[in-house]
């Protein structure tokens, strides 16, 4: 009998060293949201004065949840769904939306890393020519916002995403430290020289001055502004990817006795400076623009794609060298891009590995190729610029919050599971949490969350984002946000296949001894599928 219930568990894949880690952890955190993100939101929220609330953010819910996100990866050893079926097997799905979210951001997270990478090349002879905007969207995406779904494909976009793919899924068919660990090593130490030459060369531009004063002259009325707190949250969030199953999921290739809290003092804080340091260049950048065309710094701020792609090639144009500096600048943030996408993608290829207990190679080409269609059928279309940015808005501003609380009520307002974690943290950890940790995790993500997500979906709900129309933002929008909470509860009841045990009974003391980490690691498990809840193996079976 116990010979069918117990299989022998397939070893699951750690990363080599902690340095390995480590570098993937700050790669996934590291992204497009540092560079193109962070400088607008800070400088659209007080200034200088944004600083407080950000570090309250950092230090109050970002590190946190980080080691809420490594307490859960590593103890469970599992991707999201799975972690989550450990924990309780009616909160499968709960790691099912943290990888449909996962899913849906890589699919466009992709897209701009393509553009990112053609304006690399385009840096070269400034191919935008003399109107970046009008080069942007008339020529380079042939922007046609009038259609729901175009099938008319730009050429260019669709060999640049294709090829995109094509070494995300290669990096991840490598595997956990031979693929992700290897490159991460390679690319993070290029990614950190590139960057420290733009904003270098950004500093030595005439007027970055003023870019900077504009950015960190504190306005402390702001911080009376609750939004200014939302805005602070909500950027450490996404920045330092917690809550939404890709910390997680890395963590859970950790070696047992690995020191959690430390790393995630090391991530958090590393993020930060490269935040930072995102914060100077691009403002140094925008004070020469001001300067150029004689106007004050805020009538050329602008975030995210229009500061990428409009911003600086306009930039590129006037400064000396702007060829060189272009090629540094979009070649930081294609690289930024990778490292964030293969963590994004990763939580989907391992969910999807451990449920049907597939060969890595298997799960991540089978699960690459399947997002790869779906990517360059949405995006390498004239109407793939509108179907990305309300897919962009949905999922960040909705789905990640969403999925955040509804975790953290899981876990601690339903399970109580907070304890436990604790006590994991601390066997391994050289930063002890406490109390201050559980206040962090349980009531203040809890209240700012559920704060902002109101916020977020009245404003939605008010009236259709962005002005598109009503069938887009259904489509791309909400549609996505109903797929993602379907198809978890659809693929949860799906039967796990092959050895997927469950571990740890309720309340169990698995993870206080150092131990019994290891056997979590080397012992079978008996699956017990009518109620979810795990037996831990017996000598007998
Ligand atoms: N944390 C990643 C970023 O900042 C997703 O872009």
């Amino acid at each position: 009998m116990a010979a069918q219930e117990v299989s022998s568990p397939e070893r699951r894949e750690v990363f080599s060293s902690r340095m390995a880690f480590l570098l993937a952890a700050i790669g996934s955190a590291v992204g497009l949201g540092n560079i193109w993100r962070f400088p607008y939101v800070a400088y659209e929220s007080g200034g200088g004065a944004f600083l407080v609330p950000y570090l309250l953010a950092l230090l109050t819910a970002g590190i946190p949840l980080l080691f809420l996100d490594y307490a859960l990866g590593h103890r469970y050893r599992g991707a999201a769904p799975l972690a989550f079926r450990r924990i309780k097997s009616w909160a499968e799905p709960v790691g099912w939306i943290q990888t449909g979210i996962c899913f849906f951001i890589t699919i466009y997270y992709a897209a701009i890393i393509a553009w990112a990478a053609l304006y690399t090349v385009k840096s070269l002879n400034k191919a935008w020519g003399e109107v970046p905007q009008d080069y942007f969207f008339k020529s380079f995406l042939r922007m046609d916002d009038s259609q729901t779904f175009s099938t008319s494909i730009v050429p260019q976009i669709a060999v640049a995403l294709a090829i995109v793919w094509i070494v995300a899924i290669l990096v991840l068919a490598m595997g956990v430290d031979s693929g992700i660990g290897r490159a991460s090593k390679i690319f993070m130490p290029i990614l950190t020289v590139l960057f420290l030459i733009v904003v270098i060369a950004a500093l030595f531009l005439p007027g970055a001055g003023t870019g900077l004063d504009a950015l960190f002259t504190p306005r402390w009325e702001a911080l009376k502004d609750p939004s200014i707190w939302v805005a602070a949250y909500g950027q450490i969030f996404f920045s330092l990817s917690v809550g939404f199953g890709i910390m997680l999921t890395y963590s859970s290739y950790l070696k047992p006795r690995t020191n959690l809290t430390g790393t995630g003092l090391v991530t958090g804080f590393a993020n930060s400076s490269f935040e930072l340091l995102a914060g100077i260049g691009v403002f140094a950048a925008l004070g020469f623009m001001a300067n150029q065309q004689n106007v004050a710094v805020d009538e050329v701020v602008s975030s995210g794609i229009g500061l990428a792609f409009i911003a600086f090639p306009t930039i590129i144009n006037n400064m000396p060298m702007g060829a060189i500096f272009g090629t540094l600048f979009f070649g930081s943030l294609t690289i930024a891009g990778f490292t964030s996408l293969f963590s994004l993608l990763e939580v989907v290829v391992s969910g999807v590995k451990d449920k049907l207990n597939l060969e890595r190679k298997t799960a991540a080409i089978g699960v690459g190729v399947a997002m790869a269609l779906l990517s360059l059928a949405l995006f390498s279309t004239t109407s793939g610029l509108v179907t990305l940015d309300i897919m962009d808005k949905f999922t960040n501003n909705v789905g990640i919050v969403a999925i955040a609380l509804i975790s953290i009520v899981v876990i601690d307002w339903i399970l109580r599971r907070i304890d436990e974690l604790a006590l994991h943290l601390n066997a391994v950890s050289s930063f002890k949490v406490g109390t201050i940790w559980r206040i962090c995790v349980v009531n203040v993500t809890t209240i700012v969350l559920g704060y902002t997500l109101l916020q977020e979906l009245i404003s939605l709900i008010k009236e259709p984002y962005g002005g598109y129309s009503h069938t887009q933002v259904l489509l791309y929008g909400w549609g996505v946000l109903a797929v993602v909470v379907l198809g978890s509860f659809m693929i949860s009841v799906m039967p796990w296949k092959g050895n997927q045990p469950l571990q740890g009974p309720p309340g169990s003391d698995f993870g206080v001894d150092p131990n019994s980490l290891e056997l979590s690691v080397e012992r079978p498990q008996k699956y017990v599928p009518d109620n979810g809840d795990a037996v831990p193996a017996t000598k007998e079976a």
